[in-house]
């Protein structure tokens, strides 16, 4: 097989630089180790930023997620007994983030692609990107005894964390920084009406706690647990009493339980990795870096990616102009580094780690009361929370 530009992953970032890049006429293959049912299965995070609802559209995917999904102005932050405000729309000049589930908008863009006639493999085995430094790279994969080669331009490695991309660069050119939490999130999907119509972030002294949702039937809620405990050691009545705990009274006496739908644990981890061009090789999304969930940047640190990969390729396909390309690395580090700082900033100020000093907590509280007290230090949370442009 041959086409213009290979893709590894068919998660969010690959299906997303599939579709645009067909929209301008570039031709691309999109590889996926699982199989469809698995990709959709996944529960995900679920608030997009501005940027990347913008590039849903773009890519003419943007209807279901315009009429489902909800526009946020804003989002507390429940603290020493208090609930605090943090105004998005009057602190980022007007901006907002939609609530709309990564598997929501995975299903649109596969729905996309199968509309546009897109080429989307399912179940390819021992995916391999070859010649990466060669004029013609290409990419085989197994399907069951037969071994396809998929000759190609560039190769996308948008394979996520465990993907086999980012392992194809030589350690002697790749940098990679890691930085592991010492506890993950435990997360219950329920068929139960948010307690909250806005997101509440919880500080609370036995643990982080969060009130999400995916509509107005299905809330999602998140509490922070040990990177010993195991999903088998939390029933839903010790998910939903523990939750009770570390929400301020009056929201917890408001808050509907009921059977969970799903229910898991995430560690959580800060990576990059260095550079995110090899040869013809370009990496994107979680394959590249990831960010624990508190910021809710995941999804949006990949955006910024495709829309430079997006842009990179237009211009070498459609203007001869290959800067695009050879900026790449440096332009989306730049702005996965700022999507690092911010929710490293946010998991520091409103997670219990185990090995904090006193000191480290009253720095903890100082923050916290700064940042209601001052409007430039929200402006600061409220323009990250957004997403910066790109
Ligand atoms: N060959 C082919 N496909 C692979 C391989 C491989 N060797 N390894 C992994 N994949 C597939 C995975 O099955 C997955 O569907 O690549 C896809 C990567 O998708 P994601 O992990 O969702 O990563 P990405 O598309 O970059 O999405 C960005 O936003 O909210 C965050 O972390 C969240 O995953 C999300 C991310
Ligand atoms: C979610 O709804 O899954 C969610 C929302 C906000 C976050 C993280 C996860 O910061």
């Amino acid at each position: 097989m041959k086409t213009q530009v290979c893709i590894i992953g068919g998660g969010p970032s690959g299906l997303m630089l599939s579709q645009l890049l067909h929209l301008k006429g570039i031709d691309t293959i999109v590889l996926e180790r699982q199989s469809r049912e698995y990709v959709l299965g996944r529960i995900r995070a679920g608030v997009l930023e501005h940027g990347f609802a913008k590039l849903m559209r773009e890519a003419q995917c943007g209807e279901r997620m315009d009429r489902e999904g909800e526009i946020h102005h804003g989002f507390y932050i429940a603290h020493d007994g208090r609930q605090d405000r943090v105004d998005l729309h009057k602190y980022s000049g007007g901006s907002s983030v939609v609530v709309y589930g990564q598997t929501e908008l995975t299903r649109d863009l596969y729905e996309a692609r199968d509309r546009m006639k897109g080429v989307v493999i399912h179940n390819a085995e021992d995916v391999q990107p070859h010649e990466l430094t060669s004029a013609a790279p290409y990419v085989t994969y197994r399907q069951g005894d037969e071994i396809v080669r998929i000759d190609c331009d560039f190769i996308i490695g948008a394979d996520g964390f465990h993907g086999v991309s980012r392992k194809s660069i030589p350690k002697t050119v790749l940098k990679e920084y890691e930085k592991v939490y010492p506890f993950g999130w435990l997360g219950v999907l329920s068929r139960t009406r948010p307690v909250s119509p806005e997101l509440i972030y919880a500080k609370n002294e036995r643990g982080f706690a969060l009130c999400s949702l995916r509509s107005q039937v299905l809330s999602r809620y998140y509490i922070q647990v040990p990177l010993s405990d195991s999903v088998e050691d939390w029933s839903d009545e010790a998910f939903w009493a523990e939750l009770k705990r570390r929400l301020p009274a009056e929201v917890a006496q408001r808050l509907e339980t009921g059977p969970s739908i799903e229910k898991s644990i995430a560690p959580l981890r800060s990576f990059v990795a260095e550079p995110m061009r090899y040869g013809n090789l370009f990496l994107a999304g979680d394959a590249a870096h990831i960010v624990p969930p508190t910021g809710a940047r995941g999804l949006n640190s990949a955006a910024s990616d495709i829309y430079y990969l997006y842009h990179a390729m237009m211009d070498h396909y459609l203007r001869g102009d290959s800067s695009g390309l050879d900026n790449y690395s440096a332009k989306a580090l730049a702005r996965v580094w700022k999507a690092q700082r911010f929710s490293w900033w946010m998991t520091s100020l409103l997670h219990s780690f185990p090995d904090s000093l006193p000191y480290d907590q009253k720095l903890q509280q100082t923050e916290l009361e700064y940042l209601f007290s001052s409007e430039k230090a929200l402006g600061s949370l409220a323009e990250n929370y957004v997403g910066l442009p790109f």
